[in-house]
């Protein structure tokens, strides 16, 4: 057995901050408590010292896209890489969204994204699926997922011809994700009225990537919102918006919520950190291309977001990492249209939440609670993940809160030669990282291996 001592560490949860001693034996944490109080130096096999440092619970990072095929290519980051990169960035837990096929099975692409992630992944994994083909026999196969540990759909009012479905469809899929308890995340634009706009822009000979971003107004995002607010409310069924960019679109989910609904919220931090404003001019803004798109800081989405994540009307911030070479953005060159969707982030969520603690927007403890916690209760993962409660997975990040680094695509370890947050200074980093006990980044250098991690069959929501 090999006892491990995280000794004289400012152990951080949600609950609270203390200087304290974290007990491992094997996988599991088996003790938090006051240095001094114990006696388990004594039969540790391994000391880990954590002083200056804080001691947090793995993140738990529930939106991603590894070797997502979209747009006629494929997510840049496949299982390996982009989950090295999410350890090195203290996340221990990803759930990423498995696709249905068109005319395809739902098992059948649950299985698919089982056998990329399967031996390559470096860090644990669930999946949601998107279902992008709502049929009789698609809402009959609903039913299996729970069996193979998959306790959520994503469902699209956006992107026509690809991921789309129509009301009626959402609207059974809902009902059938309710008797199933089945969480439903929702991806929440309207699609058929940006396509209206995304043709004129095109006709006008409005071509650059900047009109990807003036093409899909907040107020369609909200609008989205609150239609399928109101969907799963006829459903019954628990509802997450993923990936809120606007103040708009927040405001409506909250405000199902707010009436007692199941809705919960999820944002990004590209849409904490960025926005329009910060866009270069011509096609070198094909890197920031992501829907829903960035938004003019000067309206203030992002401070309604900020406030929302430190007042707990956001329950979780995720990455939606979907990133892509400079390469492949190139395809959209005199046609935003085409340009893949998506930016990177799994390596630097810690970091940029932590500087919103270093910048007096949110608690050490909510950062822990929005970025591990309660994604884990969302994802139905906690206790196992996002705590360090005895018996929980010993998913541990030893987190130096005065490191100073400068991000960039030259020393990130996403597989992309590019970066949206080129430049970008922020203080606080990962230093050591446990994976169900085990020491897979040390010093800031992954010391793992692929297929250190492990399939996590999920349960139902437990956030409520
Ligand atoms: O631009 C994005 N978000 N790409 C990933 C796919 C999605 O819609 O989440
Ligand atoms: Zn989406
Ligand atoms: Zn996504």
């Amino acid at each position: 057995m090999t006892r491990t001592l995280i000794h004289g560490g400012t152990v951080v949860t949600a609950d609270g901050s203390s200087v304290a001693d974290v007990a491992i034996e094997d996988e599991r944490i088996v003790g938090v408590a006051v240095p001094g109080t114990h006696d388990w130096a004594g039969t540790a096999t391994r000391t880990l010292d954590a002083t200056d440092r804080y001691v947090l619970p793995g993140a738990v990072d529930i939106h991603t896209h590894m070797e997502l095929p979209v747009s006629g290519t494929v997510s840049a980051d496949d299982f390996e890489t982009g989950t090295r990169a999410a350890l090195l960035g203290g996340t221990t837990t990803i759930v990423d969204y498995a696709g249905q096929e068109r005319a395809g099975g739902l098992v059948e692409g649950v299985e698919r994204w089982q056998a990329r992630a399967e031996g390559r992944a470096c860090a644990d994994y669930g999946f949601h699926l998107m279902v992008t083909d709502v049929r009789p026999d698609t809402l009959d196969e609903l039913s299996v997922l729970p069996t193979v540990g998959v306790s959520s759909i994503k469902l699209f009012t956006a992107y026509p011809g690809t991921n789309y479905s129509d009301d009626g469809r959402i609207l059974q899929a809902m009902q059938r994700a309710a008797d199933l308890d089945v969480m439903v995340m929702m991806h929440a634009e309207n699609g058929i009225a940006i396509d209206v706009l995304r043709a004129e822009a095109i006709t006008r000979g409005d071509t650059d990537p900047i009109h990807h971003l003036l093409t899909r107004p907040a107020s369609l995002e909200a609008e989205a919102v609150e239609r399928v607010v109101r969907l799963a409310e006829v459903a019954g069924c628990e509802l997450t918006i993923v990936h809120i960019s606007s103040a708009d679109a927040l405001r409506a989910a909250v405000e199902g919520r707010d009436r007692g609904l199941p809705v919960f919220s999820e944002t990004c931090p590209q849409y904490l950190t960025l926005a329009i404003e910060d866009l270069p001019d011509g096609f070198d803004a094909a890197r920031y291309v992501c829907s829903p798109p960035l938004r003019w800081r000067r309206d203030g989405h992002q401070q309604a977001l900020w406030d929302a994540v430190a007042t707990r009307r956001v329950d979780a911030v995720a990455t939606d990492h979907c990133p892509f070479t400079w390469e492949q953005k190139q395809v959209g060159r005199g046609d935003f249209t085409r340009i893949p969707n998506g930016v990177g982030s799994v390596e630097h969520r810690l970091d940029l939440l932590h500087q919103g603690v270093v910048d007096g927007r949110l608690t050490l403890e909510r950062m822990v609670e929005v970025c591990s916690t309660d994604p884990a209760r969302l994802a139905g993962l906690h206790p196992r993940k996002g705590s360090l409660t005895p018996g929980a997975d010993a998913d541990v990040v030893i987190y130096d809160p005065t490191a100073r680094h400068r991000l960039s695509a030259d020393t990130h370890h996403m597989a992309t030669d590019i970066s949206v947050y080129d430049g970008l200074e922020v203080t606080g980093h990962t230093e050591t990282v446990l994976l169900r006990g085990h020491v897979v980044v040390e010093r800031g250098v992954h010391v793992g291996h692929a297929g250190d991690g492990q399939y996590l069959p999920r349960g139902p929501n437990s956030r409520s």
